[in-house]
């Protein structure tokens, strides 16, 4: 059963289509203070974008073959071994992580997005970074139809809606 304080987490979820949309997120939402963990780097080329904006950055992935092709091909970066899903393994890497990208394959279609809004909550609460992008077509499709009710009518209609409801500006 839910609680108020569950709902109290800071982090902000910011969801990319594709790929291209997910690398795009890197300047706008990596600073030179960042401890960033990557979730699902594969060969590191996200990872390897978001080294020279922050302070630190960790690759990992649950493919040990990965892991090893990442550190051949960058290796002034760390890269770990990491499951997802074991939430308790990225406690164990020791760092205060401000920023969390996730790209792991099987998350981009809908039936996965209860995966994807567990594996969001799991880590917001866990590591408590101040934002985690994720790459998820269905949670930004989801997310774009989603409007927070805040008590005002006229704010819960959409824009075009609002100026035939007499809203006025
Ligand atoms: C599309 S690739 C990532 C591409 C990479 N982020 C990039 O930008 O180049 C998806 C990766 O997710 C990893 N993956 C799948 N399940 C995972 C899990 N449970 N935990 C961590 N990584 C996982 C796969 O091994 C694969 O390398």
């Amino acid at each position: 059963m839910s609680n108020e304080k569950q709902f109290r987490l800071k982090t902000k979820f910011i969801a990319a289509r594709n790929v291209k949309e997910y690398r795009d997120t890197i300047p706008t939402w990596v600073t030179k203070d960042d401890v960033v963990l990557e979730i699902g780097c594969e060969w590191g080329t996200t990872t390897v974008q978001i080294a020279p904006l922050c302070k630190e950055v960790i690759g990992t992935d649950v493919s040990l073959e990965c892991i090893e092709r990442a550190r051949q091909k960058h290796p002034g970066i760390r890269f770990e071994v990491l499951d997802a899903f074991d939430a308790r393994a990225a406690l164990a890497l020791g760092k205060r992580f401000t920023k969390i990208y996730i790209d792991m394959s099987g998350l981009s279609g809908y039936r996965s997005l209860l995966d994807v809004i567990s594996l969001l909550t799991m880590y917001a609460t866990v590591l408590r970074p101040e934002a985690i992008i994720v790459k998820s077509g269905a949670l930004k499709h989801f997310a774009s139809h989603c409007v927070p009710w805040r008590g005002d009518r006229l704010r819960a209609v959409p824009q075009e809606d609002a100026a035939e409801a007499g809203d006025g500006s």
